[in-house]
């Protein structure tokens, strides 16, 4: 029997929606699963595509199915059952074979797993795929850390199954080891933010201008025809469409406002500020993520310290603008992490490529990228996004608008942490002379710790000591 160019273990939502699309492309794909009963509704669920998919139970057979060097593709939970099917198959490989894990994995693992698995010859890849169950059937974007031969391994196969951008596919091999797990979850870090920002946004209409759902919804879906395209807001004013079939309420109203999070966010404010950064705005999110969650404090709370929100005047057009600015600024900072953790472990990140891959397959895709991409391309200092020309021309157009709703919506006590986040970010970088002086006088003050004088080497003390 002909044997098959790519395994695909992990036969769960994504894991199978990646091996029905490159069954698509007419790639021959052995599949396994854990649990194995699972093989047989796989095959029926793949109707005509199963002639490209090989199922089978056992693990050997499974690797031996693959042709040599083989590529197999991981995507089950990541952690302790990454490290355990590692484990299981590294007896079945041979020199030269790469295994890539699919998953939402912590780099640092990633990086402690390609390092354990090149001292056996065997190439270890970190992909992030975006996109949920859609984007994996019919074109995600990937990106990939691993080594030069992986990716000459892996490059055809995803080329063949990736999201493409005017033609362009939305996968690139990244950099070694954890770049690219690394990029996806900034990725998601940027995504909670972009969540954020369009929940606050809902929650002025809502709770400011006293708008209902299907109205908000149609303007989220007249955005989507200008700066403020991307998927996130498609579909948020789809969702706002809908009414719940049980009590005919708009679906919204009827969902809990407690939202959850699997880690990806964190772990982005986390690696942030190890890198010495802050990604404030993801961080604001991530913290809405977990304040919303205390709903019984925040019933509690509405009682005992009141919870009035004024009413908003506020047009579109400024919401709108403020989005921008918000959505501007979370990718900056995303790009700025990036660029740390490009520095610290010798990545060398190519930012443009980055933007590129995401404008098509992902969860963040959006107009908003095509410019950055350009912006990146074009000459620019390092990954610092806010000082490319043309981010910073859109940035003075519509910082304005992001001072008046979040002047009003202060005012009135509705909650905006990103937004806030955002302003307070901008203000700061805008500002070549900063407050971090007194910040520097109060260290050394109550603990001698010294500091730079402007213009001068060395370490110095404050005429307090004297
Ligand atoms: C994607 C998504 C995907 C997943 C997130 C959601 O790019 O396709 O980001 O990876 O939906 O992990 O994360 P939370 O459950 O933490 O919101």
């Amino acid at each position: 029997m002909q044997k098959a160019q790519i395994g695909v273990y992990g036969l769960g939502t994504m894991g199978s929606a990646l091996a029905l699309n490159m069954a698509e492309q007419g790639i021959d794909v052995a599949v396994s699963n854990r649990e194995t009963e699972w093989l047989d509704a796989f095959m029926t669920e793949a109707g005509s595509l199963a002639t490209h998919l090989h199922p089978y139970g056992e693990l050997r057979e499974f690797a031996d199915s693959l042709t040599e060097p083989r590529v197999i593709l991981f995507m089950i939970p990541s952690g302790a059952p990454m490290d355990a099917m590692i484990e299981a198959i590294l007896p079945l490989l041979s020199p030269g074979d790469t295994i890539i894990d699919g998953g939402n994995a912590d780099f640092h693992a990633t990086r402690r797993r390609s390092a354990d698995l090149a001292t056996r010859d065997v190439h270890f890849v970190g992909m992030g795929v975006s996109g949920g169950e859609a984007g994996a059937r019919h074109g995600p974007s990937m990106m990939v850390g691993g080594s030069a031969h992986s990716w000459q391994q892996l490059q055809p196969i995803l080329t063949a199954i990736a999201a493409k951008y005017e033609g362009d596919p939305c996968v690139a091999h990244l950099g070694p080891d954890g770049a690219g797990h690394f990029v996806k979850t900034v990725h998601n870090g940027i995504e909670y933010a972009d969540m954020q920002v369009i929940a606050e946004v809902y929650g002025l209409m809502r709770y400011g201008l006293a708008r209902d759902p299907h109205s908000i919804g149609g303007t989220f879906t007249g955005w989507n025809a200008g700066p403020l395209r991307s998927y996130l807001v498609e579909i948020t004013g789809k969702a706002l469409g809908y009414d719940d079939p049980i009590t005919g309420h708009p679906a919204v109203d009827v969902i809990k406002d407690a939202a959850g999070q699997k880690g990806t966010g964190r772990w982005t404010v986390i690696e942030a500020v190890k890198l010495g950064q802050s990604a404030s705005m993801i961080d604001a999110a991530v913290a809405a993520r977990s304040w919303s969650s205390e709903k019984e404090t925040r019933v509690q709370a509405e009682v005992i310290l009141g919870g009035d929100r004024t009413a908003l005047d506020l047009g579109e057009d400024v919401l709108e603008a403020a989005f921008l600015a918000a959505r501007i600024l979370s990718y900056a900072q995303g790009f700025r992490i990036l660029e740390a953790a490009s520095l610290e472990y010798d990545w060398a990140l190519d930012y443009a490529r980055i933007a590129q891959i995401w404008r098509a397959g992902c969860i963040i895709r959006s107009a908003l990228l095509d410019d950055i991409s350009d912006a990146f391309s074009a000459d620019m200092p390092g990954g610092q996004l806010i000082l490319a020309p043309s981010m910073a021309a859109k940035l003075s157009e519509t910082i304005p608008a992001l001072r008046r709703v979040l002047a009003a919506a202060i005012a009135g006590g509705h909650a905006v942490p990103a937004m806030a986040a955002a302003i307070g970010w901008y203000d700061t970088m805008r500002q070549g002379r900063g407050t971090a002086d007194i910040i520097q006088a109060q260290r050394d003050f109550f603990g001698h710790h010294g500091y730079a004088r402007l213009g001068e080497a060395g370490v110095h003390h404050g005429p307090w000591w004297d």
